[in-house]
């Protein structure tokens, strides 16, 4: 009777151990893949899995290689941010281009960032309300009213591959009229998203919808296409696409 109480506390003992130890890795490696920014944003892809189109927020090694080409900016910049999120790009876009204006490599900047989800916008206004250089536009990044040739650059997280081919169409115009003429336009596409989406989809018969995308993501790649990056240290591993808007 006392061999077998021993055991099952032993056994309650191993599990709560290891039931803490898999709560404090989980949370080491999530702040060290995220930041401080992950719990608002699973909420979000718990409230809109679609518009947000990813499994877990970008990680931060995405976030710098998204934001490689700011450091090539200079002049008075114009930057926008598509699809903000929590805001892990755009942290990382305004300590790039706030230390360029340190040193006087560029001469001003602003960063605006476009998000269509509400309570995301709420989270961004409150992150950046000490930033005057950062504007936040909560809406469709289609209906933004922007002059043409206003950015120098543009960042991108919308998720391409969970859309149609029309709203992908119709975003990639809106970039193509807002960035300057040799701007750069930097996407992200998660690794194995568009193939898991096929075989998904080749039971429901919609396999058509998400061949005609993936077409127009290479044919827009191929115009424009400066180079692809590949990122594995991300939940699922990406390509951050940098492509140079000739016009
Ligand atoms: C994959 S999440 C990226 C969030 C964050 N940048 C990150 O890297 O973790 C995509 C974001 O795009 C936003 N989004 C989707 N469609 C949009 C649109 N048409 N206009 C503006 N934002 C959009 C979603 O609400 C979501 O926050």
């Amino acid at each position: 009777m006392i061999k077998n109480t021993n055991r099952s506390g032993s056994i309650l003992l191993s599990a709560a151990l290891l039931t803490a130890l898999s709560t404090v890795g989980l949370y080491q490696g999530g702040k060290f893949l995220w930041g401080e920014d992950a719990v608002p944003f699973f909420k979000g892809i718990l409230r809109d899995p679609k518009t947000n189109g990813a499994f877990t927020p970008c990680s931060r090694f995405v976030a710098d290689d998204i934001t490689k080409p700011l450091h090539a900016l200079r002049g008075a910049v114009q930057v926008l941010e598509v699809g903000a999120g929590t805001g892990q790009f755009s942290k990382r876009a305004y300590v790039i281009l706030k230390d360029l204006l340190d040193k006087n490599i560029i001469t001003e900047f602003h960063l605006d960032l476009v998000e269509i989800d509400a309570a995301y916008c709420d989270i961004l206004r409150k992150k950046f309300a000490d930033m005057p250089e950062i504007t936040v536009h909560c809406a469709d990044v289609t209906t933004l009213s922007k002059a043409d040739n206003y950015y120098d650059a543009i960042i991108s997280a919308v998720p391409f591959t969970r859309m149609s081919v029309d709203v992908v169409d119709s975003i990639l115009k809106s970039y193509v009229r807002m960035v300057k003429p040799c701007g750069s336009l930097s996407y992200v596409e998660l690794m194995w998203l568009p193939n898991i989406k096929k075989t998904i989809l080749s039971f429901a018969h919609k396999e058509a919808e998400t061949v005609a995308m993936i077409s127009l993501l290479k044919d827009f790649q191929a115009h424009y296409k400066v180079e692809t990056h590949k990122v594995w240290m991300n939940i699922t591993p990406a390509y951050v696409h940098h492509l140079s808007i000739a016009k």
